[in-house]
C-alpha cells in the first residue's frame, strides 16, 4: 500500500528541513478546496475545471473531493487520465479541432458535450457522434480586450457565422449551446458582460433557444500584490448580463476555469545558485521550467525571499535581473524582479500563485525544470 507522507506545515518548515537544491512545487490542498467552494457557491451555474491548467492527480482528486463532477478536457489523454482519478467525471470536450480518431475515443468514453467553431468540425462530429443526448456548443469570438493575450486569434466563429452554425446544430438534433472564452487572466468583468450580450444576440438571430451558455475560463489568478482578483464581481457581472440579455429564455450557465481555480493553490520554491557583482541572480528555475509564463502573462510580484534557516530577507528592495539555470541566454525573466539588498547565494525565492500552466509547461531543457512536488498545510511563510 502506498502511504502518502504527512504534509509539511508550511514552506518555511519544508525548506529548513529538506534544503532542496532543485525547484519544488508546493501544493496546498486546503487552498484549492477553498477556491473550489468559492466558485461553487458564487458562480450561478455549473463549475467545471479545465484539466490542462494542471493535471496533477492530487489536484484532480482534491477537486473531485470538493464536489466538482464535470471537467473540460482537451484530448483523449486528459480524458483517460482524469477518469483514472475521478471515475464518474463528466467530460466536456471543448477543444474545437479534433481528428476522427479522437472523436471515436471520446464517444467510447461517453463524452456528451462538444464545442465547435466552423462547419467542417460540425460535419465531422455529426458523422461520428449520435445527436440524441449530445450537446454541441458553438464557440464564438469578439474583438474585446482585457485578457493577458488574445484567444480569438486561434478559435471562435464571428457572431454572424455563429448564428448560422447554431441553427445547423439545432437542425441536426444536438442540444444547442453557445460558448466563449474571454482570454486567460482576464481582469475586466465587462468583457464577460459584452460576450453574454453578444450570445443573446446570436441566439435571437439564429431563432434558437440555447440550452446552455459556457462562459469559459479566463478568471484571473492573483499575480500582483496590488491587484487581487475579485471573482465575485465577475460572477455578479455574468449573472446580470444573462438576466438582461436572455430574460425569460435564460440558459443554464457553465464555467470552465483553469487558472482562477488552481493558480493560488501552488507556490514554486526556487533557490539562488549564484549572485553576480552587478546584482544579477542565477536561479535554479527559469523560463524553460516553471517560470515560463512570465513571458506571456507578465511578472508575479508575490515573491518571498528566505535564508536557508527560514529567516525572511527584509532588506531594501532593488531591481535585479533574474536568469534561469540553463546555458541558454534567452533564459532570463523579461523584467527585473524587486528583490532584497541582503539576498545571498543559497537563499530561497518562493513564487506564489504558480499553480496553473507552470509545472505542466516545465521542460527538462538542459536537465533542469521543476519535477518535484510536496504538500503543505499552508502556503504562508
Ligand atoms: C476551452 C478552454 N476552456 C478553459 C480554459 C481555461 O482557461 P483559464 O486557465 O484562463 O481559466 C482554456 C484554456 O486554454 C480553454 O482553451
Amino acid at each position: 500500500m502506498k502511504v502518502s507522507p504527512p504534509p509539511w506545515k508550511n514552506p518555511r518548515e519544508f525548506l529548513c528541513r529538506a534544503a532542496p537544491e532543485e525547484p519544488v512545487a508546493l501544493f496546498c490542498p486546503a487552498r484549492l478546496h477553498e477556491t473550489a467552494l468559492r466558485f461553487r457557491q458564487g458562480f450561478p451555474g455549473l463549475v467545471t475545471y479545465a484539466v490542462k491548467a494542471n493535471p496533477d492527480p492530487a489536484v484532480l482528486g482534491c477537486l473531485g473531493a470538493a464536489g466538482l463532477s464535470a471537467f473540460d478536457v482537451a484530448s483523449p489523454w486528459e480524458m483517460r487520465h482524469l477518469r483514472a482519478i475521478v471515475p464518474d467525471a463528466v467530460l466536456h470536450y471543448n477543444n474545437p479541432v479534433r481528428t476522427a480518431g479522437e472523436i471515436a475515443e471520446a464517444v467510447r468514453l461517453g463524452v456528451a458535450s462538444y464545442a465547435v467553431d466552423c462547419p467542417g468540425e460540425l460535419a465531422r462530429l455529426a458523422a461520428l457522434v449520435p445527436a440524441r443526448g449530445t450537446e454541441v456548443a458553438v464557440r464564438f469570438k469578439l474583438p474585446l480586450r482585457g485578457a493577458a493575450y488574445d484567444f480569438g486569434s486561434k478559435f471562435g466563429a464571428t457572431p454572424e457565422q455563429a448564428a448560422v452554425l447554431l441553427r445547423e446544430v439545432a437542425r441536426l438534433g444536438f442540444a444547442p449551446a453557445l460558448a466563449f472564452h474571454p482570454g486567460t487572466q482576464c481582469h475586466d468583468a465587462g468583457v464577460w458582460s459584452g460576450y453574454v450580450a453578444a450570445a443573446a444576440g446570436i441566439a435571437r438571430e439564429a431563432g434558437v433557444e440555447i440550452a446552455r451558455l459556457n462562459v469559459g475560463g479566463g478568471f484571473a489568478s492573483h499575480r500582483l500584490e496590488a491587484q487581487p482578483p475579485a471573482l465575485e464581481d465577475v460572477f455578479g457581472a455574468i449573472d446580470s448580463a444573462v438576466a438582461r440579455g436572455f430574460g425569460r429564455a435564460r440558459p443554464a450557465l457553465l464555467c470552465e476555469p483553469g487558472r482562477g481555480l488552481v493558480g493560488d493553490a501552488f507556490s514554486l520554491l526556487t533557490r539562488v545558485r549564484a549572485l553576480r557583482p552587478d546584482g544579477a541572480v542565477f536561479l535554479n528555475e527559469g523560463i524553460y521550467g516553471g517560470l515560463s509564463e512570465h513571458l506571456v502573462i507578465g511578472p508575479i510580484d508575490r515573491v518571498v525571499s528566505c535564508a536557508p534557516d527560514g529567516r525572511r530577507r527584509r532588506g531594501r528592495l532593488r531591481p535585479r535581473v533574474v536568469f534561469g539555470p540553463t546555458c541558454d541566454s534567452l533564459d532570463r525573466l523579461p523584467e527585473p524582479l524587486l528583490l532584497p539588498e541582503d539576498l545571498a547565494e543559497g537563499d530561497y525565492l518562493l513564487f506564489h500563485g504558480l499553480g496553473a500552466y507552470s509545472t505542466v509547461l516545465a521542460t527538462r531543457f538542459n536537465g533542469y525544470g521543476v519535477q518535484r512536488s510536496e504538500t503543505v498545510v499552508s502556503l504562508e511563510c
